[in-house]
């Protein structure tokens, strides 16, 4: 039986067998590279896809469990003022070293600032604690979070001023 749900606003129907997680499907069958492939335990965080807008793990869904949900990942974010802020915060503060992590963690800093847009050092380290990186020591990811949050802060402040 195909699956179908929606992929970063498209509709997509996948044939993919019972014990398939979505992992695989989204890497294997539908192309998305931005989800990665870690301790796949549900330990790492890399795999971590929003599902109706809540980061889970894509390692541990199986795949018939997204039907007619809504699952989004970076490629589906690349227009979002939000996900622009926390990548050119990234990229400022050094907070991207291999690379491999930083999908993972830019869906959780998208999640927490979408709910939360001026977090404390603390609640942004509590939002990530289930994302582990080996090599930036999570100061620069951090501090990339709570700097993407004053961009956002700012950028809305100019936006209400121009009205
Ligand atoms: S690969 Fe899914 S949590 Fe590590
Ligand atoms: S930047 Fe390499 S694991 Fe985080």
């Amino acid at each position: 039986m195909p699956v179908r749900f929606m992929l970063n606003g498209s509709p997509v129907e996948v044939e993919a067998p019972d014990n398939e997680i979505l992992l695989d499907t989204l890497r294997h069958r539908l192309g998305v590279k931005s989800v990665k492939r870690g301790c796949e335990t549900g330990e790492c965080g890399a795999c971590t896809v929003l599902l109706d807008g809540k980061p889970v793990y894509s390692c541990l869904i199986l795949t018939r469990m997204a039907e007619g949900h809504e699952i989004t990942t970076l490629e589906g974010l690349r227009d979002d003022p939000v996900f622009k802020a926390i990548t050119l915060s990234f990229a400022e503060h050094g907070a991207v070293q291999c690379g491999f992590c930083t999908p993972g963690f830019v869906l959780t800093a998208y999640v927490l600032l979408k709910h939360n847009p001026s977090p404390t050092w603390s609640e942004v380290a509590k939002a990530v604690e289930g994302n582990l990186c080996r090599c930036t020591g999570y100061k620069k990811i951090i501090e990339a979070i709570l700097d993407a949050a004053k961009k956002i802060h700012t950028h809305s402040n100019d936006d209400s001023q121009d009205k």
